[in-house]
């Protein structure tokens, strides 16, 4: 059944998704003593238990109010939709981060319909950071409008970056990092994808690229950074650009392999 696109309605979703995420987040901020580790597609691409716990809370969660939707997690959380409605989910984007607690893990937590991205919620607790956005309804940080840096220069720009956990793609990402370094003012490597697009959306960087990212790492952090005015795309070689109008083009011809 198609979603009716009703304003009520999108409210209803982005706050059903800001009470969940600030559920998980509480519990992530509530450290395991011991860590359980599993690997997945190589030894450096792994989850912890916490991050299934988290995914577990926000689909119970989500589904508990809205059994009809669909979900797509990280985790492997999958179910399909007959409300029109999909929620695509990381439970903990910045795993890393959040292993070694460094600050900037988050939940990031999207909805979807026909028309493509719908809602975004990205909540990184450690920094006390909250972006939101519905669809042509504006990006929001910690409730206040936001919008990206433009115009600005490829030679001034603050780029974020970051890499996969297949080696052999990191080799082709590191030829990409070392083709671009000389001509941007500086490169980030934060850790987490979604608070990256975040960053583009608020102005905090003015730019981000990278290759190889799964829906659950852009459905939010993708759609907050286009309603704050970024243009976002992704390549047929997967690499996702993310910037300001004026800069998009020159850093997409940058980060070309
Ligand atoms: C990762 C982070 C990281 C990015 C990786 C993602 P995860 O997500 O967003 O910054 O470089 O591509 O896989 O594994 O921590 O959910
Ligand atoms: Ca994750």
């Amino acid at each position: 059944m198609p979603h009716s696109h009703n304003p009520i309605e999108d409210k209803d979703l982005l706050a059903l998704a800001v009470r969940v995420a600030r559920q998980a987040g509480e519990m992530l901020l509530n450290r395991p003593l011991a860590f359980d580790i599993s690997t997945k597609t190589s030894a450096l691409d792994f989850a912890t238990q916490m991050d299934k716990a988290s995914e577990h809370l926000i689909v119970d969660a989500l589904l508990e109010a809205r059994p009809l939707d669909g979900i797509v997690g990280e985790e492997g959380a999958s179910c399909p939709s007959t409300s029109g409605i999909t929620w695509v989910i990381d439970p903990i984007d910045g795993t890393v981060n959040y292993l070694y607690a460094l600050p900037g893990w988050n939940i990031s937590i999207g909805a979807r319909d026909e028309n493509g991205p719908l809602i975004g919620v990205v909540y990184a607790p450690t920094v006390n950071s909250i972006w939101t956005a519905i669809r042509n309804g504006g990006a929001f940080f910690n409730g206040l409008p936001i919008s990206c840096n433009d115009p600005v220069t490829l030679e001034r720009a603050l780029i974020g970056t970051g890499f996969e956990y297949d080696v052999e793609k990191r080799i082709e990402q590191s030829r990409v990092v070392a083709q671009l370094l000389p001509l941007i003012r500086d490169l980030r490597r934060m850790g987490s994808a979604a608070v990256d697009l975040c960053y583009v959306a608020m102005g905090a960087f003015d730019g981000f690229y990278e290759s190889g990212l799964k829906e659950w790492d852009s459905a939010a952090g993708g759609l907050i950074a286009i309603e704050a005015g970024a243009v976002l795309t992704t390549n047929e070689a997967g690499i996702t650009v993310c910037a300001g109008p004026s800069l998009h083009p020159a850093l997409s011809k940058a980060v070309l392999q």
